[in-house]
């Protein structure tokens, strides 16, 4: 069987189509975007450099739950936190990859006890098969089948970040 693969100009189309609906969402107002380091630091930057009618600000938080290994751990522990004050902003919180639910879950609760005016999620891959919690999120990027991906800021074991495509190892 061929390799699972999503190619560079896809890639390149949805986040455009996502950057374009959160426009048209908070149209005339400012929005927060919170990046979750490491994995969603490329698609972050892609997905911010597309939106020209709104103002925007950036920020990051970063989250351990794997560590070095592949398989979730299933604590999530809170290592960097934001430096901007949420409270009363629009806020969209973006994340490489939705898989277990555990993570999302546990930022969304931590982003909410900041009182932002509205939370939302946008998710480039959606790894539907293996959750654990259900997590709402208001932007998709692409659902992906249960297999260990790589590329567009995801890594195995720290590698492959760099790769300007979305790859099974
Ligand atoms: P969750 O808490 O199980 O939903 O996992 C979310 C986090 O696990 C993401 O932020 C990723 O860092 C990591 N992760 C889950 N699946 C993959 C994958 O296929 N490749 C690389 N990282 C993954
Ligand atoms: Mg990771």
């Amino acid at each position: 069987m061929s390799k699972f693969i999503i190619p560079e100009d896809r890639i390149k189309l949805k986040v455009k189509e996502i950057a374009k609906a959160i426009e048209a969402d908070f149209a005339g107002e400012e929005v927060v975007f919170v990046g979750v380091l490491k994995g969603a630091f490329v698609f972050l930057s892609d997905l911010v450099r597309n939106i020209e009618k709104i103002d925007v600000k950036i920020d990051f938080v970063k989250v351990s739950s794997y560590g070095m290994a592949t398989e979730t751990s299933g604590i999530v522990r809170l290592e960097l936190d934001t430096t901007l004050d949420l409270r009363g902003r629009n806020v969209v919180l973006v994340e490489d990859i939705l898989d277990t639910g555990l993570t999302l879950n546990y930022l969304k609760q931590i982003m909410l006890m900041k009182q932002p005016k509205v939370l939302k999620v946008a998710v480039l891959l959606d790894k539907y098969e293996r959750r654990i919690v259900d997590v709402d999120v208001d932007y998709v990027g692409f659902k992906v089948p249960n297999k260990f991906l790589v590329g567009y800021g995801l890594d195995a074991k720290e590698e492959y970040r760099h790769l300007p495509y979305i790859t099974e190892v």
